[in-house]
């Protein structure tokens, strides 16, 4: 069958996203053909548009972008097992999801419980199943501790923010503008910092008492990464997750031996590579949605022919929460 598909020939602005048909045969041995009804955004997807996502192996276009998506399987391949089946609502992470209806490995599927919806999922498993790591393996957030949440009102903030004070952690976000800090309250954060016009080196140490945090979640890198180390408190960690202001320069690591502290630059790939740890860590995310100590929206929904302009907001600040395209 044709399908409508979002791909790239060649690295560059929105405007080298281009909107055209795809064949999609049946599903192959260990695979599910999925009917998408909501396709997720993530920054990835603009490191991968711009080609800024290294190092790694040259792209092979053209390229279907997305990461993530959710809707119902309507057709499964040989050797696919039980709890999986035709008519199942599912979500997964896999590359190519710009596309309306798709192939996916059953190993990356998860199934949907009852009161998880396909658009909440399809719009934020990536970012649940990054914040699961971030939380409670890479650091084990405990009851008590400070940590700093830095654009705590933007996609992944949104869900750390709210899990990290789940786990009993006091919660410090950081947002780049007045708008953005109701939304940081409203989502977990016991104190927000305007770091566009504020010191949130100085004002993080004042809300912990000159003690400093004991984790740092940053996505924005280049702007935000070595101001946050002088955040940590003595064995702190100061985790680089992502790189939305430009990747990290290189500093000396000498910085890091007065206070004995540690650096991370992590990605969900390894921590979901083994896909039981993917069925855990989705389980774990479903538990704490369920439970109503995380709570999931979506914040901007844009048509999958749209999807130019759903880049040009994500990268320009201009969304909030979780964005979604619908095919
Ligand atoms: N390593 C992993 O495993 C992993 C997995 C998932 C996501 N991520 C990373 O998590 C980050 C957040 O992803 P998301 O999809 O949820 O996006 P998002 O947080 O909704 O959007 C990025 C936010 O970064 C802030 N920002 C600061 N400087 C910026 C700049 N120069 N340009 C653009 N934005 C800037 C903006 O918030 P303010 O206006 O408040 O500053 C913006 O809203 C991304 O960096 C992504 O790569 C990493």
């Amino acid at each position: 069958m044709r399908t409508q598909a979002i791909r790239i020939r060649a690295h560059g602005g929105p405007e080298v996203l281009e909107r055209t048909e795809v064949e999609v045969g049946e599903p192959g041995p260990g695979e599910v053909r999925i009917r998408q009804s909501a396709i997720g955004l993530n920054f990835a997807d603009i490191y991968q548009r711009r080609g800024s996502h290294g190092p790694h192996a040259a792209t092979v276009f053209p390229v279907v972008l997305g990461a993530q998506g959710a809707g119902v399987i309507d057709a499964v391949g040989p050797g696919v097992q039980a709890p999986l089946h035709t008519g199942q609502s599912v979500a997964y992470f896999h590359p190519g999801a710009y596309q309306a209806v798709r192939n996916v490995p059953a190993q990356r599927v998860v199934p949907l419980p009852p009161g998880i919806s396909e658009e909440v999922a399809g719009a934020t498993l990536l970012r649940g199943l990054t914040a699961e790591y971030l939380l409670r393996r890479l650091h084990a957030v405990k009851p008590g501790e400070a940590v700093l949440v830095h654009a705590a009102a933007g996609g992944m903030g949104v869900i750390l923010s709210q899990w990290a004070r789940a786990l009993g952690a006091t919660v410090i976000g950081t947002v780049g503008s007045e708008a953005k800090m109701d939304v940081a309250r409203a989502h977990g954060c016991h104190h927000v910092v305007n770091y566009r016009t504020e010191d949130f080196v100085a004002r993080t140490l004042e809300f912990t008492g000159g003690k400093g945090v004991s984790v740092v979640y940053d996505a924005v890198g280049k702007d935000v990464f070595l101001p946050s180390l002088d955040c940590l408190r003595p064995l702190g960690m100061a985790i680089n997750y992502g790189t939305a202001s430009g990747d990290v320069e290189a500093f000396d690591l000498q910085r890091l031996h007065a206070k004995s502290l540690s650096v991370s630059r992590p990605t969900l790939r390894t921590f979901i590579a083994d896909p039981a740890d993917l069925r855990r860590g989705a389980a774990a995310l479903f538990d704490v949605v369920l439970g109503g100590q995380v709570k999931l929206a979506v914040g901007h929904r844009y048509a999958l022919a749209d999807v130019r302009r759903a880049h040009e907001d994500l990268e320009n600040r201009a969304t909030t929460g979780a964005v979604v395209l619908v095919p």
